[in-house]
């Protein structure tokens, strides 16, 4: 019985650590943003997103909300590299890509506080596309 019981143990510490790189990829519950940068978005997004969006991200008769469960419904399963080429490419309505890849990078981390993600120790990067590895899920 011990040694079933231990077999059994071990079998799944081997699944575990057999398991694909699942365990190393950055999810955003491990603070992707900084809480400095986040400051940072909240401006630019009053600046150039509020208008359409509202100032609580909660959108208007025209325009879609950026928060909570509306916000998940269209983009829970997709990864956030996909929604930062979507504002990017999209966003401001009046003047797609106008703004620098950082401001876009500093509104993509507020949009991520404002819908409960934590921060961490350091800005969101692009560099080398990690944005498309990060599947975004509810927080
Ligand atoms: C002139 C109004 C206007 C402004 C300014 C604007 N948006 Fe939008 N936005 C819209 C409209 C309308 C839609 C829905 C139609 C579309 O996707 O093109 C939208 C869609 C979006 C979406 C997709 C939402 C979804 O659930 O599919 C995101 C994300 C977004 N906007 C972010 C931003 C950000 C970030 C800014 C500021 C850099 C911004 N928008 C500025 C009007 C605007």
């Amino acid at each position: 019985m011990r040694f079933r019981s231990a077999a059994t143990c071990l079998a799944v510490l081997t699944a575990v650590s057999t398991a694909p790189a699942a365990t190393t990829a950055a999810g955003l519950g491990d603070g992707l943003y900084s809480a400095e940068q986040a400051a940072r978005g909240a401006e630019a997004y009053r600046a150039t997103c509020s208008s359409c969006h509202a100032l609580d991200l909660r959108g208007n008769s025209n325009s879609p909300g950026l928060r909570g469960i509306g916000f998940l419904f269209v983009w829970e399963g997709r990864s956030l590299g996909e929604l930062y080429t979507s504002i990017r490419t999209t966003m401001p309505q009046e003047s797609p890509n106008s703004l620098t890849q950082g401001q876009y990078l500093d509104i993509l981390a507020y949009i991520l506080e404002q819908n409960g993600y934590p921060a961490g120790g350091a800005d969101l990067a692009n560099a080398s596309g990690e944005l498309d590895t990060v599947v975004i899920s509810a927080p």
